[in-house]
């Protein structure tokens, strides 16, 4: 059994776990997940990994709270304890020194791309956040990028912090910036890191994603999680989280995703965190 040293709502819907896993600490990097299962009877949910103290032997992960498994996960307390917290999953970030690096963060993703922005730093990278959300009363851990990123910019649909828009300005910010990003790495909802991809692509800036939402099992046995990139079938929990953005088959992935609408699409709806689909 592995103890919740920390569970809160940090904004809502969307839940900070902390998890005494020093067995996950001995060998977690960015870019990797951890199964978890509220209890005996619980589905698996993949979580991405979003900090960890070594020391401690502690595992932190940003969750939001969608369905019934992640409802369960949300009630937990700390003391609580939970059977199943398994990892570190899937293939790592690639960390070494690109130069520049725009760190992308939306919904889990600005916990996710956390550890990959302090990773790139401390490889000798200049690494800027971007935090985007629908509202400023979205965003989190604005202090802890402020404490890896040379800058940390916000976006926001309403204006209510940073920029007013949508993803898809982000040409216009790098413009307006005057940053001139050697990668970008976009974590977050499916929808953002495609328009990332999308706008990103003419302009030749390589974009790495992290395909961590679209997994079920996290096991490659349920295949949910399979996408083509590069005109070859790969699947997220194992090949994966991480593909070049760029060469993920987009519109093939939207169409496999309309299957789901009903099971996935509408919890995120309801969410917010899908309001544009
Ligand atoms: Fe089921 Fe990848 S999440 S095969």
């Amino acid at each position: 059994m592995y103890r919740i040293i920390e569970r809160r709502m940090i904004v809502p819907n969307l839940h900070e776990l902390t998890v005494e896993a020093p067995q996950v600490t001995e060998s977690v990097r960015p870019g990797n997940f951890v199964i978890v299962r509220p209890d005996a009877d619980g589905e698996r949910i993949p979580l991405s990994v979003a900090d960890w103290d070594a020391e401690a032997g502690t595992v932190t992960s940003i969750f939001l709270q969608v369905g019934a498994s992640t409802s369960k996960l949300a009630r937990r307390r700390p003391g609580d304890t939970i059977p199943t917290y398994a990892g570190p999953l899937g293939q790592e970030t690639e960390i070494r020194k690109y130069g520049t690096v725009l760190c992308v963060g939306g919904c889990y993703g600005i916990g996710s791309v956390y550890p990959v922005a302090r990773a790139l730093r401390e490889a000798g990278n200049t690494v800027i956040a971007l935090l985007e959300a629908r509202s400023s009363y979205l965003l989190y851990w604005q202090d802890k990028f402020r404490s890896v990123a040379e800058r940390t910019l916000e976006l926001t649909r309403d204006g209510s912090a940073g920029y007013k828009g949508h993803i898809t300005r982000l040409p216009e910010i790098l413009t307006l910036e005057k940053i001139a990003p050697d990668l970008i790495v976009a974590n977050g909802c499916t929808l953002q890191m495609m328009l990332v991809s999308r706008v990103t692509k003419p302009l030749g800036i390589k974009t790495i994603v992290n395909m961590n939402p679209i997994m079920i099992d996290g096991t490659g046995m349920c295949g949910v999680c399979r996408l083509t990139v590069a005109g070859k079938t790969k699947f997220a929990c194992v090949d994966g989280p991480d593909f070049d953005g760029h060469e993920v088959d987009w519109e093939e992935f939207l169409k496999r995703r309309k299957t789901y609408n009903p099971e996935e699409v509408h919890p995120l709806r309801k969410s917010g965190c899908a309001s544009h689909f």
